[in-house]
């Protein structure tokens, strides 16, 4: 039978994991359909029994269900316990088991643009929602120098900032804008800059230094108004593209046991954003 692999979310119209994904099953000529279903919240439990009932081999979680998930499976891998959030399910015999590679998948696209090992940099992960948590989870198990967080609502950072044993503390973003020299490498994991609001950045980043690698894991649009500002200043950037392409490779190789071909699963991303990445 031909393995079915899926994304449920809400909503899920304009996801580009089916993309990446059947294009990947058949550049490496495996069998093999990814779709995405569009699950509302009250629905859940039931998509969940569906897919177990239906076997389908492996799909992926997103907004809104990835915490609410994990009550509905079997078991849940150490990578999504420590996070909380489920982005990952693969069918282990009868069992559905929980992963998360956000985390990884944003430290795999992070690596290439660093010049220094993690554990000489001073980092800040602008927000602290889910992504925020996971980059942070992710990011303190390479014990950064420092890993401080930053957010609308500070409190909401200080809930998982002692997950990390060195130096981090949580900070309101007009703090962390005063004392933006501090830091190597920025991560914006906040929505600000995403459609509608595509003029708005969550700091300014007048005081960061000429070193500093900003990134944003937004990818759409490619480029947020964080970006261009750090362009405009001279600065390294990294956008959300990697990070997206690197989770999906990462689930795609909990399924099927094979390493897909991220740049050409970036090639389409950019494709259909209809940009090139900076
Ligand atoms: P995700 O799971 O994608 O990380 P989330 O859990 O909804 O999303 O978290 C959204 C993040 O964006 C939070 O850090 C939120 O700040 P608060 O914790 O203060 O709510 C941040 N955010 C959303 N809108 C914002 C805005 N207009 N200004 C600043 N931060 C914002």
């Amino acid at each position: 039978m031909k393995p079915i692999y899926g994304l449920i979310g809400n909503p899920v119209a304009h996801s580009m994991s089916p993309d990446i994904h059947n294009a990947a099953l058949k550049d490496l000529s495996l069998d093999g359909y990814y779709h995405a279903f569009r699950v509302e919240n009250d629905d859940l439990e039931d998509a969940v029994k569906g897919m177990r009932a239906l076997g389908i081999q492996g799909f992926n979680v997103t907004v809104p269900h990835k915490v609410a998930i994990m009550k509905y499976l079997d078991r849940i891998d150490e990578s999504a316990r420590v996070l909380g959030a489920v982005n990952t399910v693969r069918r282990e015999k009868e069992e559905l088991v929980g992963y998360n590679t956000d985390g990884e998948g944003f430290l795999k696209s992070l690596k290439p643009s660093l010049d220094k090992p993690v554990s000489e940099l001073s980092i800040l992960i602008i927000g602290a929602g889910g992504a925020a948590r996971a980059i942070f989870t992710t990011l303190a198990s390479e014990r950064p120098k420092r890993l401080d967080v930053a957010n609308r609502t500070p409190e909401k950072a200080e809930a998982f900032i002692q997950l990390y044993s060195g130096q981090t503390k949580a900070v309101s973003l007009a703090e962390a804008e005063e004392h933006l020299e501090a830091y190597d490498v920025l991560i914006q994991t906040t929505s600000v800059g995403m459609h509608p609001h595509v003029d708005d950045v969550p700091l300014s980043l007048a005081r960061a230094k000429e070193t500093c690698l900003v990134c944003d894991i937004i990818y759409n649009p490619l480029k947020t108004a964080l970006l261009k500002e750090a362009e405009a200043k001279g600065l390294h950037t990294l956008n959300g593209v990697g990070m997206f392409i690197g989770q999906a490779a990462l689930s795609f190789g909990l399924w099927t046991g094979h390493e897909p071909d991220m740049e050409k699963m970036k090639s389409i991303v950019l494709r259909k954003l209809g940009g090139k990445e900076c």
